[in-house]
């Protein structure tokens, strides 16, 4: 199963990726993720993630690139993977092309979360991980039993910094500008397929669930 999870800032990848994972048991490949814990580990990657992190922007493309090669290319992804927040550019998007003809692999699908802008804002600004496990939450619209505290491991709750209004905008306009020609380069491939996530959680993941169930 070799999937690729596109959405805008707060369209539910994160979200689904974990359910995903839960029932496929394919390797969770989000970049994102990657760059944050470079950052907690205050390697170089990490340093120069943060700078463009920080105000919303991406990171370039050679880095991200980079990683994304890199994680790839182990074991546990001869099994399949599903990459979350990548390729986010036309150049990410033609490199793992090659990436993949390299290693004898093909997309299966990708799966495009789509979620009207206006409500982004509310969905990211309400946002809360748990620090120890990474499930992610929301205020009002999946709240944790216990304020500030995870369900699933006991661990203590954060806000992400870039999940700030101004960041979020910043990060919306970037995204929104980025996302249309990809959308274009995938629907040409015959790769595309989109998913309502404008609804409950679990229909969400339904939805994706029907598409790959096929795969199996
Ligand atoms: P990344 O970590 O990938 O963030 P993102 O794309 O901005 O997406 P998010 O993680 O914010 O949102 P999500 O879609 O996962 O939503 P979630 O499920 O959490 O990237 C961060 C930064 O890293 C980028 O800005 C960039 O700088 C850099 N970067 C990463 N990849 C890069 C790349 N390829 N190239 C260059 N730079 C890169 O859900 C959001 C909230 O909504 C949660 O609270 C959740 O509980 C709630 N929610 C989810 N689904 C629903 C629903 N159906 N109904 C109601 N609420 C819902």
């Amino acid at each position: 199963m070799n999937l690729v999870l596109m959405g805008l800032p707060g369209a539910g990848k994160g979200t689904q990726a974990e359910k995903i994972v839960a029932k496929y048991d394919v390797p969770h490949i989000s970049t994102g993720d990657m760059f944050r814990a470079a950052m907690s580990e205050g390697t170089e990657l990490g340093l120069q993630a943060k700078s463009f992190m920080d105000k919303g922007e991406l990171v370039p493309d050679e880095v991200t690139i980079g990683i994304v090669r890199e994680r790839l290319s182990k074991a546990d992804c001869e099994k399949g993977f599903l990459l979350d927040g990548f390729p986010r550019t036309v150049p990410q998007a033609e490199a793992l092309e090659n990436i993949l003809s390299e290693l004898g692999r093909n997309i299966d699908y990708v799966i495009n979360i789509q979620v009207d802008q206006n409500i982004l804002m509310e969905r990211l600004t309400g946002r809360r991980i748990c620090k120890s496990c990474g499930a992610t939450y929301h205020l009002v619209f999946n709240p944790p039993a216990e304020t500030g505290v995870c369900d699933r491991c006991g661990g203590e709750l954060y806000q992400r910094p870039d999940d700030n209004e101004e960041t979020v905008q910043n990060r919306l306009e970037v995204n929104v500008k980025q996302t249309q020609p990809l959308l274009d380069f995938y629907e040409e491939k015959g790769y595309l397929k989109n998913i309502n996530g404008q609804q409950h959680i679990d229909q969400v993941f339904s939805d994706i669930d029907s598409l790959l169930r096929d795969l199996k």
